[in-house]
């Protein structure tokens, strides 16, 4: 049943408060400067007259209705969506973190100073890599920062021939946009019949006009760039320099670092690895860490250690400058550090090789009914192609997604990435228990015999939503965003 919005709910003087009486003589506010009369309301403005009950229900109701980590498998590949641990939640509630202001005295904010400058520390040695920013608020926030450090680092040495950023085909969208608003030319690398970077492509590409090469490791069809040492020899012999996109570190923490595979620069998503929940719109945290070639030109401020505790630090002349309000989303910034705390080095290795397991295992179950055109072994995700169910049955990857909304799963990511034909790729992440597992492939198996037995009830999927199977070409291209 769908839910009314509150203000349909509203019934004229009912209320959710009760202010105590008034306490200031009448007509104290004829005292202050009145607005311009068309800055002031002529009619009382429009707002739902509800009880408390009936918001504290009506708000119940709607997250009910959404499907979350902590009511159900959510293997949404490419976006981690792992269980978040309570802990950092509930630190991350507490007033001594939400009670503070940016531009507070710096001396009564030393503790919360310390937990970004400690967090920059942790990140440093997780990544390899020599220190960073804590500013940038997304995972494409970030890739800006650091393609817009890369395009500084070649300025200043009066390069300006390097104009060309090379993206694998495979790579999330964000990375080619985010090279785009820094005023590079986008030249796509292919992919070779393992999946990976094709190493003659590359090659053929890389002159004196490159800037950089982006890559993710594992890359999104949740395949390890083997060739990387290689890749990174050629990228820096151009004269180029390499950007790891971190997104997808949640497979590799504590075993590998991109340091140590050559990478210059990168972005992390704080929520996707680090204990905030990925997607939903909610605040995220792309930190910057990057090597000491680029380390001059990192956003500013810094934030330093010194005699008389944590300072900022603003005097770096070759900084891109400011990317953020203040220092980013703080919150998550406070719940990473919490994570990595609880976790320790141990617990965040044991995180990723269960992570790589989980997404094997599955992989395993499921390969000898649908095809997985990629790698036998995958690291944290991996990709099925439901092209032969579309030509023999006509069902399409997006009519499996939608029946296993009404199993009570989120849909694996689908169409993406467009090597595969009909993809859907699967991430289960570390949190699943070996039983969750095979009930998810189980479910999946029972999709596939009613795939080949009734494909006409998958087309009608979802049925158990409030809304069915929405037009998605219509929506986009007439968005009708009122109510
Ligand atoms: C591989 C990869 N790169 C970049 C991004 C972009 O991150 P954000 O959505 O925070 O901008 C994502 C998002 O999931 C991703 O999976």
């Amino acid at each position: 049943m769908s839910e009314p919005l509150l203000i349909d709910m509203s019934k004229q003087g009912r209320k959710a408060y009760c202010f105590p009486p008034l306490d200031l003589p009448r007509g104290f506010d004829q005292a202050l400067p009145s607005l311009p009369a068309s800055l002031s309301r002529q009619t009382a403005a429009r707002l739902p007259e509800v009880a408390e009950l009936d918001v504290v229900r009506h708000f119940t109701r709607l997250s009910n209705l959404v499907h979350g980590v902590d009511n159900g498998m959510y293997p949404l590949g490419s976006c981690t969506m792992k269980y978040n641990p309570k802990l950092a939640e509930h630190i991350a509630g507490m007033s001594e973190f939400t009670q503070i202001h940016p531009l507070q005295d710096i001396s009564t904010v030393q503790g919360s100073l310390s937990v970004m400058y400690n967090l920059l520390e942790d990140l440093s040695s997780i990544t390899g890599m020599s220190w960073g920013t804590l500013q940038p608020c997304a995972g494409a926030h970030g890739e800006y920062t650091g393609l817009k450090m890369i395009r500084s680092y070649f300025l200043k040495q009066g390069d300006d021939a390097r104009k060309k950023v090379l993206i694998p085909v495979s790579a999330h969208g964000t990375n080619p946009a985010s090279a785009a608003v820094n005023g590079f030319d986008v030249v796509p690398i292919a992919s070779d019949e393992r999946g990976l970077v094709d190493l003659e492509d590359l090659a053929s590409k890389l002159d004196d006009t490159v800037a950089a090469l982006m890559l993710t490791n594992p890359n999104t069809l949740g395949l390890f760039e083997q060739d990387i040492l290689v890749i990174s020899r050629m990228v820096h012999d151009a004269g180029a320099l390499l950007y790891y996109d971190g997104a997808n570190l949640n497979a590799i923490l504590g075993m590998a670092t991109p340091g140590d595979m050559g990478f210059d620069v990168l972005h992390l998503n704080l929520h996707k690895t680090f204990s905030t929940p990925h997607g939903g719109g909610g605040p995220g945290s792309g930190p910057v860490m990057v090597n000491s070639t680029l380390r001059p030109f990192l956003p500013k401020p810094d934030i330093e250690l010194t005699d008389s505790g944590y300072v900022y630090q603003w005097e770096n002349e070759e900084s891109i400058g400011k990317v953020s309000m203040f220092w980013g989303n703080f919150l998550v910034l406070l719940r990473a550090y919490v994570y990595i705390l609880r976790m320790g080095s141990e617990g965040l290795r044991a995180a990723s090789r269960h992570a790589v397991l989980n997404a094997n295992y599955l992989a395993a179950k499921l390969a000898p009914v649908l095809r997985i055109p990629y790698g036998k072994r995958c690291m944290h995700e991996f990709v099925i192609s439901c092209s032969d169910l579309l030509e023999k049955y006509g069902v399409s990857a997006q009519d499996i997604a939608k029946a296993l909304i009404d199993e009570g799963y989120h849909p694996p990511t689908m169409y993406f990435p467009s090597l595969v034909s009909e993809a859907l790729m699967i991430e289960p992440t570390e949190s699943e228990s070996v039983e969750s597992l095979d009930a998810f492939a189980e479910t999946l198996l029972k999709l596939v015999k009613r795939a080949q037995e009734d494909p006409a009830s998958l087309k009608a999927a979802p049925i158990t939503t409030v809304v069915g199977r929405l037009d998605e070409v219509k929506a986009v291209k007439e968005p009708n965003l009122r109510y």
